[in-house]
């Protein structure tokens, strides 16, 4: 069966968007607008998988909005809101609790690292994340998912519970009518130089939000001469830049920001090597702070030009939020019917 193209993407409402979050996903969110309707999630509900102080997260809600906004995306002609407005994405969440199996969840590596060396403390959402984003991208039968390298296996598994309530309901499924498969087995959108952003201080390290190092990262957030300062103290090697690009391999943090800046100004590692092959950190970084500050400036601007209307926001969000609403009552209708729930 032909599924109608869809992109589903989500990101976490759990401290600063930093560059890792823009290059790897929200740009890509931006640029596929054109291509597809899409539907942007802040997932709140993931957030709480780990603790987060009641008082801090519609802050942090508003923020990544604001951020999906000042980014270019249109909540008018595509879809933007938080999780937790719609109650589907939990209901879906527990029957793939059902599909999926312990094995399957035992691998996924970002619970060992979230969960760390003490993992019976951990909270029984942390481990059971991947079953609630299957259901978030699976509600909404979408079909693409733009996100970061870090989330690969994670839509992994979110191909193998449709595969498997496909094959294990397959006679509900066309006996209502549903044709041969119910759920699309979604493909990842993985691309481009920035896929994995790493920090700022050691090239070997993801740029994460958790990192206690502000110096780590570049926050959407950040003004035009934190921007510089980061950059300018952003770890190099002693050598001058490759004109190869063979070369970065073993110069991850010379990899890194010939990475970032290829992403910023829409080229490719070699084209940028083309242009600095040769040429000393200090020329490249100053090139580097200027493409930064003029993406990242006026983006950070309108981040807080929004989020001084937070009833605007909220306005985005419920209107967001009663439109995926009708997309997945559909879904979750003919998953009760499915699975063989009484429903009325
Ligand atoms: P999160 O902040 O974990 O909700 O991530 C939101 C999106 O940003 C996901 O698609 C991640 O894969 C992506 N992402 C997070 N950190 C990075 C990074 N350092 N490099 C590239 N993409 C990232
Ligand atoms: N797990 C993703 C992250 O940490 C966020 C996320 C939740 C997501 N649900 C999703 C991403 C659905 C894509 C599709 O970055």
């Amino acid at each position: 069966m032909a599924f109608k193209q869809r992109v589903f993407s989500g990101v976490q409402p759990t401290g600063n968007l930093h560059l890792g979050n823009y290059l790897g996903a929200v740009v890509k969110f931006v640029a596929l607008q054109d291509l597809y309707d899409c539907i942007y999630c802040v997932v709140d509900m993931h957030a709480i998988t780990v603790w987060q102080d009641p008082t801090e997260l519609p802050r942090a809600t508003r923020e990544v909005t604001a951020a999906f906004l000042a980014c270019g995306i249109d909540p008018k002609k595509h879809i933007v809101f938080n999780q937790s407005q719609v109650t589907g994405h939990a209901e879906l969440a527990w029957v793939f609790n059902c599909v999926a199996r312990l094995g399957w969840l035992n691998r996924m590596t970002q619970f060992k690292e979230k969960a760390g060396k003490d993992r019976e403390n951990a909270s029984v959402g942390l481990y059971a994340y991947p079953s609630l984003m299957a259901a978030d991208i699976l509600l909404y039968r979408a079909t693409h998912v733009p996100v970061g390298e870090d989330q690969k296996q994670h839509l992994e598994l979110t191909r193998d519970v449709a595969q498997k309530f496909n094959n294990d309901y397959a006679a509900s499924i066309t006996g209502h009518g549903f044709g041969e498969a119910f759920f699309p087995l979604p493909e990842p959108l993985i691309q481009g130089p920035a896929t994995r952003v790493m920090s700022l201080r050691d090239g070997t390290k993801k740029m994460s939000k958790s990192d206690a190092s502000d110096y780590s990262r570049i926050n959407l957030t950040d003004d035009a001469d934190t921007i510089a300062q980061k950059i300018r103290k952003a770890k190099t090697d002693p050598h001058p830049l490759p004109a190869d690009e063979k070369e970065l391999a073993a110069r991850p943090e010379a990899d890194n920001l010939v990475g970032i800046y290829a992403a910023l100004a829409g080229r490719t590692r070699a084209d940028v090597l083309g242009e600095f092959g040769g040429a000393q950190f200090s020329a490249f970084k100053a090139a580097l702070v200027d493409l930064s500050v003029a993406k990242l400036g006026p983006i950070g601007a309108e981040m807080k030009k929004l989020v001084q209307d937070p009833a605007y926001i909220d306005s985005v969000l419920a209107d967001g939020a009663e439109r995926a609403r009708v997309i997945a009552d559909e879904t979750m209708n003919a998953v009760k019917d499915i699975v063989g729930f009484i429903r009325h």
